[in-house]
């Protein structure tokens, strides 16, 4: 079994920026409910021609420039999404042909905010199986086409943004990805979940006209389960690597509420300058907010060789995701 590890990182983003203010023009609801309920202060919305394709293509060859890899040497790709640019062909296959990835193969995959996690440890065990080399992993939202602008409940959490990283073996045995928990609720599917657009319910003028095309939340509910997994997929991700919380050096967690992440850096007893923070910048990119988190942390040299590194997240279905790894 062969150890992987995050060879290079990249990440995309709108241009547009979408303060509070400016939400504050099309929903009842003010700058001030939304940093102190959430920490949010703007997010990027894309416009006209920018689609989940083109900033993952953006992101992924940063993320190839950054790990000194070429297109052409990439064996796998996959895009965590729950906003593609079409239901098929996958995004990862439109991913695969711009950038000229010729001998990849390629598949979207689906567990919300969770997804890039997800992705991660399937890249992770293709390459330690020996199958697979280098694997392209990407997690890219484009949440403002989903979100319901009359809702205020959720129109002001979600942005849109791009995050992928290269993965490869592991030239030195101790470095790399360690260990993972992945999990899911089903039955918590009712706190999250957009109604139609699927083959249950697909478009109709009546679901169109019942806004069913919109992403629906229970926030409370989510914010529990949130809360209890954070912490508990962390720590079975921490025993999975054989290492102990002490032994944590920098935080990771996905970006949808500030008194979440505050929550499970408590728990890890952490201070705030070894988590990595940018929901103030971009809100919840689901898919897309862990690594361009991770990918923000890289460029800000806040990663020293050698630190344990926990990465953690949740979502839609509901699922959730944790990883450790040796930077
Ligand atoms: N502006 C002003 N007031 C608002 C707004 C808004 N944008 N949104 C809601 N309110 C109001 C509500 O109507 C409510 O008013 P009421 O008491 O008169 O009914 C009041 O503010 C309080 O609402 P709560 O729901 O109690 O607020 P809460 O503290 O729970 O915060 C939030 C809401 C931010 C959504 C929180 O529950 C949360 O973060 N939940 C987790 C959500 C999450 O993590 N989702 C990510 C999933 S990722 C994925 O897979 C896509």
């Amino acid at each position: 079994n062969r150890k992987s590890r995050i060879l290079g990182t990249g990440m995309a983003v709108p241009e547009r920026i979408v303060t509070n203010f400016d939400m504050e023009k099309l929903v009842e609801t003010t700058d001030e409910w939304i940093r102190t309920r959430t920490g949010i202060s703007e997010r990027r919305f894309a416009d006209g021609d920018v689609t989940n394709s083109s900033l993952s293509i953006q992101a992924s060859e940063m993320a190839l420039k950054n790990a000194g890899i070429t297109a052409d040497q990439i064996d796998l790709i996959i895009v965590a999404t729950i906003t593609p640019d079409m239901v098929f062909p996958a995004t990862a296959c439109i991913v695969q042909d711009k950038i000229g990835a010729t001998k990849a193969a390629a598949f979207d995959l689906e567990a919300a905010c969770s997804g890039f996690l997800y992705g991660l440890a399937v890249a992770d065990r293709f390459i330690a199986s020996g199958m697979y080399k280098y694997a392209l992993v990407i997690g890219t939202e484009v949440m403002s086409k989903i979100i319901d602008i009359k809702d205020r409940n959720t129109c002001v959490l979600f942005g849109d943004g791009s995050g992928a990283v290269v993965v490869g073996p592991s030239e030195d045995d101790s470095r790399g990805l360690l260990g993972f928990d992945l999990g899911s609720d089903g039955a918590g599917g009712k706190y999250l979940y957009m109604p139609a657009g699927g083959s249950e319910k697909p478009a109709t003028h009546e679901t169109v006209e019942a806004r069913e095309h919109f992403l629906k939340m229970e926030g409370k509910e989510v914010f529990k389960f949130a809360v209890r997994v954070m912490e508990n997929a962390s720590l079975r991700a921490i025993e999975n690597s054989g290492l102990s919380f002490d032994e944590i050096d920098f935080l990771v967690p996905h970006q949808a509420n500030e008194r979440i992440i505050l929550a499970a850096a408590k728990r890890l007893q952490l201070p705030m300058e070894k988590v990595q923070v940018n929901l103030d910048k971009y809100g919840n990119m689901s898919a897309a907010s862990i690594p361009v988190a991770l990918h923000e942390a890289v460029t800000q040299g806040k990663l020293n060789e050698g630190d344990h590194v926990v990465m953690v997240g949740f979502g839609g279905g509901l699922t959730w995701g944790a990883t450790v790894m040796k930077w």
